[in-house]
């Protein structure tokens, strides 16, 4: 098993990849990205993930350097020549290397990124206890649904969120509607229904997020994409959050506040048996 990196057209051990001084991404975060998990040796919702990079890339008018055909083969290869039991493959597209300017060339040509590593482990506790989250301001863009590495706001607030031991850090608008956390949506359930908001241009719409909406639909659950506000939130029976990397972590805190009963709820183990087992 090796950490690795893939840069435009070559295949390497992560620590030899570097990029340019003048690409883009370093300079402007002018990019988008994706994450992606292999189980089984195969990655998991990766046409959604492909499709979600293909908006991104098309909000920003970002030219694909390949196919997603191809970026999808090369995706497989590495994951195989990493061989982790479950990898991260981590996605970038930057906009190109250019010399420092606001504005960019027409011509110039988009540089792909990905990375390898094993997926990431967390406390078995998180699962079977729950997490804690904060509540933090809105300070994002008005375009949240598109998977821009510009994360300066989320990096931010996860920091304050680790520092006060917390998990998570919950964005709420100034008029008190729950959105999202730094890098998970989140769900509430109350009286057996299952709430998130809805997929706009306030939030990523996860591609783990849709998963289990189709999940739910599926097995008839009661199930609302709706705004829903802070006070609403913290009245739940059960919350969690959702995202490539932890599929779904309950959450039983918000601030100073006890969700629910205090330990992960029935509806919330329903939700994370639609997962394939770890
Ligand atoms: N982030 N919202 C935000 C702001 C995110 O960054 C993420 C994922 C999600 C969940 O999306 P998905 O279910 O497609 O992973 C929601 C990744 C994991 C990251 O930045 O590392």
């Amino acid at each position: 098993m090796q950490e690795i990196a893939y840069l435009n057209d070559t295949f390497m051990p992560l620590d030899k990849a570097s990029v340019p001084i003048n690409d883009r991404g370093l300079l402007f975060a002018d990019g988008i990205y994706e994450v992606i998990v292999s189980r089984q040796g195969r990655p998991f919702l990766l046409e959604e993930h492909l499709a979600r990079l293909q908006r991104s890339a098309a909000a920003i008018s970002l030219k694909l350097p390949i196919s997603t055909d191809a970026i999808s083969e090369i995706i497989q290869t590495g994951i195989k020549k990493a061989g982790f039991p479950e990898s991260m493959i981590y996605l970038q597209i930057t906009r190109g290397t250019e010399a420092r300017r606001h504005n960019y060339s027409p011509d110039i040509r988009a540089n792909l990124i990905m990375t390898f590593r094993a997926r990431p482990e967390y406390a078995s506790e998180k699962f079977s206890q729950g997490v804690a989250i904060i509540s933090v301001p809105e300070i994002r863009w008005s375009r949240c649904d598109i998977k821009s590495t510009a994360l300066l706001p989320n990096i931010m607030m996860k920091q304050k969120a680790v520092e006060q031991g917390c998990q998570e850090a919950l964005f709420v608008s100034a008029e008190g509607s729950i959105r999202e956390c730094t890098a998970a949506n989140i769900f509430l359930v109350k009286n057996k229904t299952l709430y998130t908001p809805p997929a706009n241009r306030h939030i990523l719409n996860g591609i783990t997020r849709s998963f289990i909406l189709r999940q739910a639909r599926a097995e008839n659950l009661e199930l609302i994409e709706k705004d829903y506000s802070f006070a609403e939130l913290c009245r739940a029976d059960e919350v969690f959050i959702t995202s490539s990397t932890v599929d779904l972590m309950p959450v039983v805190k918000i601030d100073d506040i006890t969700v629910g009963n205090g330990r992960p709820g029935p509806a919330t183990q329903a939700v994370k048996a639609f997962f394939p087992i770890r």
